[in-house]
């Protein structure tokens, strides 16, 4: 198991993608041998990458789920599969949607709340998994920003297993192989494009392990996350033709007073975030036009139930974070 601190960054300057991959898929195939592997493909650029370079080491031994959580964005299971069926790789789609709810469940706290979606993710969904294959590993998109941010203490990716010391084969029946760790995002996109995965995939914003509840302020509930799906809907789709690294929509906890119908509305505020950023470590946010954050606001209060507020978030990171939790 290697130590956190031996994983080495190969920065992008350094980067030569066909030998990455082909160093990456010589590793593979001799880690797993003439077993199986599965790999978790969430169709952000990560596990993309990821779900490509396994395919290219252990054609179909490897097995490539999308785990339908219910935290995702709008249409994701289906664009997902779809894609990568484009692709000539088949991905099986399981529904666990019960399950995740269930242990989100009257939690608020944020690290909490990762931790639960940790257990149900590597434990018991996909420890069951595992057990039905008979796979020995999973494949992984840890990328080198998840190794730094979780040693800083700043927060706990959930991604980060071996590296702290949790023995996955005891805990969870596998072991992790992580192709990416010594990447960040710029060179994972560069791989990706090297792997020929069309541009908007390699190209996509970043989007996180623990999905749409790094984006909701308290319980997440299927109410919950209804409402912070549509109106990430609305922003990607206004903002989709910004040059941003990464956009998003928060649901606050705290409501606030507004009007509608001349009547008073007690509701729910959203929060926008737009960021400026190469590697997530540094962020600011995007000067976007005043016409552009009005139409935003406005479709957000207009098409999402409930909603009564829209912000913009000004705050650099750090000391903000690009998530809310
Ligand atoms: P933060 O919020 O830590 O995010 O500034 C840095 C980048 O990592 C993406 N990302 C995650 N963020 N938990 C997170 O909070 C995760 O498990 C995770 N996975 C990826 C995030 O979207 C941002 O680009």
């Amino acid at each position: 198991m290697q130590k956190i601190s031996e994983i080495r960054e190969i920065k992008l300057k350094d980067l030569r993608p066909e030998e990455f991959i082909d160093r990456q898929v010589k590793e593979i195939s001799s880690t797993v041998g003439k077993g199986v592997a599965i790999n978790a493909l969430s169709g952000g650029v990560d596990s993309s990458v990821v779900t490509m370079l396994g395919h290219r080491a252990l054609g179909n031994r490897l097995r490539t789920v999308f785990i339908d959580n219910g935290i995702m964005r709008q249409g994701e299971p289906e664009r997902v599969v779809r894609l990568f069926d484009q692709l000539g790789v088949r991905v099986e789609s399981i529904d666990a949607k019960d399950e995740f709810f269930g242990a989100l469940k009257g939690l608020t706290d944020p690290e909490e709340k990762r931790e639960a979606i940790t257990q149900m993710f590597y434990k018991t969904v996909f420890g069951r998994i595992v057990k039905e294959s008979k796979a020995k590993y999973l494949l992984q998109g840890t990328n080198f920003t998840d190794v730094e941010e979780t040693v800083a203490g700043i927060k706990r990716q959930h991604n980060i297993l071996e590296q702290l010391g949790i023995d996955t084969m005891r805990e969870f029946g596998y072991r992790v192989i992580e192709p990416i760790i010594q990447l960040r995002k710029s060179g994972v996109r560069k791989v990706g494009e090297a792997l020929g995965l069309p541009a908007d995939l390699y190209d996509r914003p970043p989007f996180p392990g623990p999905a749409l509840a790094t984006r909701i302020i308290g319980e997440v509930t299927p109410e919950r996350v209804a409402t912070v799906r549509k109106a990430t809907t609305i922003v990607d789709e206004e903002l989709m033709d910004t040059k941003a690294f990464q956009w998003l929509a928060i649901l606050h906890e705290d409501r606030v007073t507004g009007l509608r119908g001349n009547k008073r509305d007690f509701g729910q505020q959203i929060e926008v975030r737009c960021w400026d950023s190469t590697d997530a470590v540094t962020a600011r946010p995007t000067k976007l036009g005043h016409e552009t954050l009005t139409r935003i606001a406005d479709r957000i209060v207009s098409e999402v139930p409930g909603v009564v507020s829209v912000t913009y978030n000004l705050t650099k990171k750090p000391p903000s974070t690009i998530e809310a939790i």
